[in-house]
C-alpha cells in the first residue's frame, strides 16, 4: 500500500504531514512521491491566504479523476483550511473519505484509525516505519514531513494566543498548547537516530514555550534550545517562527553562546508603519522591533534576520507603505517573504474595507520585492571569496549557519559539516568548492 502527503502552507503544516504519516506507515504504508500509484493521499492544507485555500481545494478537485479510478483509494483532507470549512468539503467534494481539522492533530491517529477501520481492518500492524538507520549516517530519503533526510521539524508549541487583527491562525489551530519537556527531547532523540543532524523547533509563537519538566523545575525555550543542542549526532538547531516578545537579553545572551543555533533568525515585522502595526494589533513599533534586533546583533553580531510583510492592509496609505520601505532599509533582511494582505472571514481586519484597489497591492508589493531582492543580492555578494559552514543537506546542497543556500559540485557527503570556499553566485544561491573536510 502506497502514500502521498501533499502539505501546502508553512513549516509547521508539512511537519504535520508527517505526523499524519506516521499512523499510515505504522499500517505497513510505504511512502510514495507522486499521487498517480498511490493508494492513499493525505491532503494537508493551509487557510492562511485565499491563494492558499483556493490552490488546496483545486488540488481536492483534481483528485476527484484519481478516486473514481479505484473506489478503495482513500483521500484524507487535513490541516487549517480543513479546519476553517469542515464538513463543506464533504459536501462540495463527496469524493473525499475524511476531513480532519488542525485542530484535531493530536487525535489524528485514533480519528483515522475509526473512520478507517473497515478499510485498514486486513493492514498488518508493522514497525517498518521505525527502523534503525546507524547514528550519523543519512537515510537517502526523507522521511515524510523533513525537510532533506538530515533536517528533521519537531513541533514543541501548537495554537496561537495572540489575535493579530488579519490572521486566521488563532481561529483554526486555538490557544497555545505546549508538547512537554521530555516528550518533546525523546522526539529528538528519536529523529537524530533515524539521521537528523539539525533540528527545526515549530511552533507559531514558538519561543513563548515554556514548561515544567518531571523534575519540577520550569523550562524555558532557551534551555529547550540548548537541550536540544546537546542532543547526540545533532550538530545544529534552528527555530521558526519566534515572537519579538519573547525575545529578550537573556534569550540573546543563551543564544549567542550556543554555537548550534547559527547565526541566522526569521522574525515577521509585517509593516514598518506604527498606524498600521496598531491596527493589525501587533503590540510593537517599527522602533521596538527594530531595539529588539539590534540588542540581538549586539548579541550576535553576525546573524542575519528574514522576515515576513504584508502589504495593502486596510487603510494603508502611500505614506504607510513609505515606512515599510524605510523599515526594511534599517533592518536590511537577508531575506524576505512578502505578501499582499487577503481578508479572511472571521477575523477582525475582514470587518475593516479592504479598500487598498487590488492594482496599489501589486505596485506596492513590486517595489517592496525590488528593494527586499537589491539587499538579498548585496548579501549574497558580500559571500563570494569568504569560507562557510555548511550542513550537506542533499550531497552537494545545503545551508550556511546563517541561513544562506549554498550548492557544490563534490564531493558531497550528506549529513556533513563541511567547509565550502564561496565563488560565485545564482539567484538565491551561493556556489562554491570544498575547502577543507572535518
Ligand atoms: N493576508 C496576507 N498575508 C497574511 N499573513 C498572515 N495572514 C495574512 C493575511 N490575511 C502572512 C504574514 C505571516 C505569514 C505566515 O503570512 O506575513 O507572517
Ligand atoms: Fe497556513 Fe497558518 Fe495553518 Fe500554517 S498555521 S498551514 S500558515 S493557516
Amino acid at each position: 500500500m502506497r502514500l502521498h502527503v501533499v502539505s501546502f502552507g508553512c513549516q509547521m503544516s508539512v511537519a504535520d504531514g508527517g505526523e499524519m504519516a506516521a499512523p499510515l506507515l505504522a499500517r505497513g504504508f510505504r511512502a510514495v512521491a507522486g499521487p498517480e500509484d498511490a493508494d492513499a493521499i493525505v491532503l494537508n492544507t493551509c487557510t492562511v491566504r485565499q491563494h492558499a485555500e483556493d490552490k488546496a481545494l483545486s488540488m481536492i478537485g483534481r483528485l476527484r479523476e484519481w478516486k473514481e479510478a479505484s473506489p478503495d483509494r482513500v483521500l484524507i483532507v487535513a490541516g487549517c483550511a480543513a479546519e476553517r470549512l469542515g464538513g463543506w468539503i464533504r459536501t462540495r467534494f463527496p469524493h473525499v473519505d475524511l476531513v480532519v481539522g488542525a485542530k484535531s492533530i493530536e487525535d489524528y491517529p485514533a480519528i483515522v484509525s475509526q473512520a478507517l477501520a473497515a478499510k485498514f481492518d486486513a493492514l498488518r500492524e508493522t514497525r517498518e516505519a521505525f527502523a534503525s538507520v546507524s547514528p550519523g549516517a543519512a537515510p537517502p530519503e526523507a522521511p515524510v514531513g523533513w525537510t532533506s533526510a538530515v533536517v528533521a521539524p519537531v513541533t514543541i508549541m501548537r495554537g496561537c494566543n495572540y489575535s493579530c487583527s488579519y490572521c486566521i491562525v488563532p481561529a483554526v489551530r486555538g490557544r497555545e498548547s505546549y508538547r512537554p519537556y521530555e516528550t518533546v527531547l525523546a522526539e529528538i532523540r528519536a529523529k537524530a537516530a533515524l539521521g537528523a543532524r539539525e533540528i527545526l523547533l515549530l511552533g507559531q509563537t514558538v519561543n513563548s514555550w515554556r514548561a515544567r519538566g518531571a523534575d519540577g523545575r520550569e523550562r524555558r525555550f532557551a534551555d529547550l534550545l540548548g537541550a536540544a543542542a546537546s542532543v547526540d549526532g545533532v550538530a545544529r538547531v534552528r527555530f521558526e517562527s519566534p515572537h519579538p516578545r519573547y525575545l529578550d537579553d537573556a534569550f540573546a545572551a543563551a543564544f549567542a553562546a550556543l554555537p548550534q543555533a547559527g547565526e541566522h533568525i526569521h522574525m515577521p515585522v509585517q509593516s514598518g508603519s506604527d498606524r498600521v502595526l496598531a491596527l493589525m494589533r501587533r503590540n510593537y513599533t517599527a522602533a521596538s522591533f527594530l531595539e529588539k534586533i539590534a540588542r540581538l546583533r549586539a548579541a550576535v553580531p553576525a546573524i542575519e534576520v528574514s522576515t515576513d510583510i504584508i502589504v495593502g492592509f486596510p487603510s494603508e496609505t502611500d505614506a504607510d507603505f513609505e515606512r515599510t520601505l524605510e523599515l526594511v532599509g534599517s533592518l536590511r533582511p537577508a531575506s524576505a517573504y512578502t505578501f499582499k494582505y487577503s481578508p479572511r472571514e472571521g477575523t477582525e481586519s475582514a470587518g475593516m474595507p479592504d479598500d487598498v484597489p487590488e492594482a496599489v497591492k501589486e505596485e506596492r508589493l513590486a517595489r517592496l520585492n525590488a528593494l527586499c531582492d537589491g539587499l538579498a543580492e548585496s548579501a549574497l555578494k558580500s559571500r563570494i571569496g569568504r569560507t562557510v559552514e555548511v550542513l550537506d543537506e542533499n550531497g552537494g546542497y545545503g545551508r550556511t549557519r546563517d541561513g544562506f543556500r549554498v550548492k557544490w559540485g563534490s564531493p558531497a557527503e550528506p549529513g556533513r559539516l563541511l567547509r565550502v570556499r564561496v565563488t560565485g553566485t545564482m539567484k538565491r544561491t551561493l556556489l562554491g568548492e570544498i575547502d577543507e573536510q572535518r
